[in-house]
């Protein structure tokens, strides 16, 4: 069975107690459950992983990228200033979907910036949940047509 990576960032461990305006009412473990029975139904399994520290989100991806097919990640607020996850990300060779709850484009300047995402092939922003189920759909076709970055 082909295996997919779903990590996340810093403080999205603290899903459905942060604004649930900006970022949807769901907890990480709703995300994470969404994410593996659909994969289920794709016949593909999923690893999860968060940490709120960036070092040992670059050693999960350095130590795992040889088990995994493709990547979702939702860095978090590293998304806007961490060149070493962009690096990290872009040595796994891996295809990767960036997924944003909130529409990073629509909120502080700041925000509006990903230097990670130069490492994905795609980025879904300001969907909610739902931006996980269009990200593993568009991940497994991917991977299925055999795609190569
Ligand atoms: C986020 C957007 C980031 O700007 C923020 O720092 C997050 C969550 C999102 O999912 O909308 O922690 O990645």
């Amino acid at each position: 069975m082909k295996k997919i990576l779903l990590m996340h960032g810093p403080n999205l461990n603290f899903l459905g107690k942060r604004d649930t305006a900006i970022y949807g009412s769901c907890t990480l473990q709703d995300i994470e459950n969404l994410t593996i029975n659909m994969a289920k139904n794709l016949n593909y399994s999923v690893m999860t992983f968060q940490s709120n520290h960036e070092g040992q989100l670059i050693d999960y991806l350095q130590k795992y990228s040889n088990d995994i097919h493709g990547i979702i990640i939702n860095p978090g607020a590293f998304t806007h200033y961490s060149f070493a996850l962009h690096d990290a990300l872009l040595d796994t060779g891996l295809p990767i979907i960036e997924v944003h709850l909130s529409d990073i484009k629509k909120r502080e300047p700041w925000r509006a910036v990903s230097v990670t995402s130069a490492a994905a092939i795609k980025v879904i922003s300001g969907k909610k949940e739902e931006g996980y189920r269009e990200a593993l759909q568009f991940l497994v076709e991917y991977i299925e047509n055999d795609h190569h970055k």
